[in-house]
């Protein structure tokens, strides 16, 4: 097994080979002054499983890209088993067709990693189980999904929030969000969010719970805007809970949404390291360590 980080992951696709008592290969690539991007890989590959971390956020579309090229390359020189890890994956919050004539976009994408010869995807948290689920009989290729979450919920108790209550800020993930509550032991509850699917915009449901100074911990699989955790920790904290850590999987946050979660009143953000961030991490080397062990 050969790992090979892309240009987007570096540091994660080395500590994942490291975890697997591996060195990396690295790859070359440019990006030309018009734009394009430019990959080149080993060419050692012939018959070989080689695993591609590239995770797709910030400028999902140039990354995607990239791993489309590395892909395809690694195909070209003989490999004998594509592996393509998406610490991230974009696009995968588009996985139905909300409203006529959207493009499914999570689909495409997926398609277009087929193209190119990917046997296996691995996305770590992806936005919707059941969605991926439903599209995986679709497509030849395996695509496996693995939850961090349980990582997360294990850092959280040694670093101040052991018992600490579970709160899901929508349904979508509800179940897992209830799961990893038994960890916490703390209790469990969920807010509800609805979406203008033509404004965008959401608005959120905060249930009356009874959390007078508790420690909460709100699981999330993205932060972007920051919009739906300050609702959710100024929805808490409006109730008197005690400290709120604002917790996801991916770190996505747009310019302001740092201060809104502060003035929100987050006392912690925590993140994994699918794409690097300012946040405090979790690394989900081991994970994806583990995980290619089994393949
Ligand atoms: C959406 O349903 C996701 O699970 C996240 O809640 C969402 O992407 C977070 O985005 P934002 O930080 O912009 O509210």
């Amino acid at each position: 097994m050969i790992i090979i980080p892309g240009p987007a992951s570096n540091a994660l696709g080395e500590a994942i080979a490291h975890k697997l008592g591996q060195e990396p290969v690295f790859i070359r690539n440019k990006i030309f002054p018009d734009g394009e991007n430019y990959v080149q890989l080993p060419t050692e590959l012939k018959d070989k499983t080689v695993v591609l971390i590239q995770t797709t956020a910030p400028e999902p579309d140039r990354k995607i890209m990239q791993l489309l090229f590395m892909a395809r390359t690694a195909k070209d020189l003989g490999a004998k088993r594509i592996v393509a890890v998406l610490p991230y994956m974009a696009y995968a919050r588009q996985d139905k067709r909300f409203l006529e004539g959207e493009a499914l976009s999570f689909d495409i994408v997926l398609d277009l990693l087929e193209a190119v010869g990917v046997d296996d995807t691995v996305i770590i948290d992806v936005h919707c189980e059941d969605a991926l689920e439903e599209l995986k009989p679709k497509h030849k290729m395996r695509i496996h999904n693995i939850t961090a979450i349980f990582a997360l919920a294990e850092y959280l108790q040694k670093n101040g929030y052991a018992g600490a209550y579970s709160l899901s800020p929508d349904i979508g993930r509800k179940e897992i969000v209830e799961r990893v509550s038994k960890v916490m032991g703390g209790g469990f509850a969920f807010f509800e969010k609805v979406r203008d699917r033509y404004t965008g915009k959401t608005t959120m449901v905060v249930k009356n719970l009874d959390l007078k100074g508790k420690n909460v911990v709100i699981f999330d699989d993205i932060i972007s805007s920051g919009g739906t955790m300050s609702r959710a920790i100024r929805g808490l904290k409006e109730q008197g809970s005690g400290r709120v850590a604002a917790v996801c999987t991916h770190a996505l946050p747009v310019a302001g949404a740092n201060e809104k979660l502060r003035n929100a009143g987050a006392d912690r953000i925590v993140a994994t390291d699918t794409v690097e961030s300012v946040y405090e991490t979790v690394s989900i080397a081991g994970l994806v360590a583990d995980f290619l062990k089994t393949l």
